[in-house]
């Protein structure tokens, strides 16, 4: 769980969002966004007119580095790519106005909570988050709220913070809680995603070992084989409702039809997810 309320987080970066930008860039981020954007949408279209939101955009580097990619480029010839972000906090969403203004870059910025998007079902085209998960106390509802706002066949982009000595000073100064990419798998497939993929990251410079990337699709929902995930075998095993931290095997169907195992999960979702999609979990489908 995150040491800091939501309000406290607010607070904090809200002092922070003058020169949050420079402090990220400096780290490498920047280069690092877009280095992983232009991977990952060199093999992608992105409609005309599509829509994408950045969920906790903060001062908009992520959505600044997806708009200098070339699909984007190419997309906005086609048809003006619409942007949005979402973050807690007024200042950095007010930072994020301003550099990605003068940009050209037109944001269209909501004060809001990734855990309940104040957006319609199926708004979306891509969904990109970076740094963001590891602040919240349910993850696991951010990743329902991505899945509900994605239209069918619509891309999600995480970037999570790693494990290690940069993972761990992080968490130490912003008291936040890591989520191992094996977690990220798991609430995924729960949310109703799919075809997840770990994506490199950060080249050799530091936001490699800071941090991972992953993708995961929202199905068409035309396959004929459908599952169903109403509760968690991992969690029904763990004690404290907290979780599981032992190691303990669990065989998962994905896209590719191989079975995989889940190491150390950490905060899995169980059958008391509450996703605030009109659709429950227990009754949700997956497609792969
Ligand atoms: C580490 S910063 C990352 C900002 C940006 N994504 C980037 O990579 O430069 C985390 C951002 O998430 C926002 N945030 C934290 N919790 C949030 C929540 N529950 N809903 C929306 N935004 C949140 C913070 O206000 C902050 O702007």
């Amino acid at each position: 769980m995150s040491t800091l309320s939501m309000t406290e987080l607010e607070q904090r970066y809200d002092g922070e969002s003058h020169d949050w930008t420079h402090k990220v860039e400096r780290l490498g981020f920047g280069r690092a966004y877009r280095h992983l954007l232009e991977q990952i949408l060199s093999g992608y279209t992105l409609p005309p007119h599509a829509r994408v939101l950045d969920a906790g955009v903060g001062t908009g580097l992520f959505t600044a580095s997806l708009a200098k990619t070339t699909a984007a480029t190419r997309a906005d010839r086609s048809g003006r790519i619409a942007f949005h972000g979402v973050d807690i906090s007024a200042e950095m969403l007010k930072e994020a106005r301003t550099e990605l203004n003068s940009s050209g870059i037109n944001l269209h910025t909501t004060q809001g909570s990734v855990e309940r998007l104040p957006y319609a079902d199926e708004t979306f085209d891509l969904v990109i988050s970076a740094h963001v998960l590891e602040h919240l106390d349910r993850p696991e509802d951010a990743l329902s709220e991505f899945e509900r706002v994605l239209k069918p066949n619509g891309t999600l982009v995480i970037v999570s913070t790693q494990n290690g000595i940069w993972g761990r000073k992080i968490t130490r100064e912003w008291g936040v809680e890591l989520i191992s990419a094996e977690s990220l798998l798991y609430m995924s497939l729960v949310a109703g995603l799919t075809q997840f993929k770990r994506v490199p990251f950060g080249g050799a410079g530091l936001p490699h070992f800071a941090s991972y990337a992953a993708t995961a699709r929202k199905p068409a929902c035309n396959s004929t084989s459908v599952h169903r995930i109403s509760r968690c075998p991992v969690r029904e095993r763990a004690t404290g409702g907290e979780g599981c931290a032992r190691r303990m095997p669990l065989a998962l169907p994905t896209d590719g039809g191989v079975t995989r195992p889940l190491h150390e999960a950490r905060r899995i979702p169980s059958a008391g997810i509450t996703p605030r999609s009109p659709r429950s979990a227990a009754t949700r489908k997956l497609c792969w």
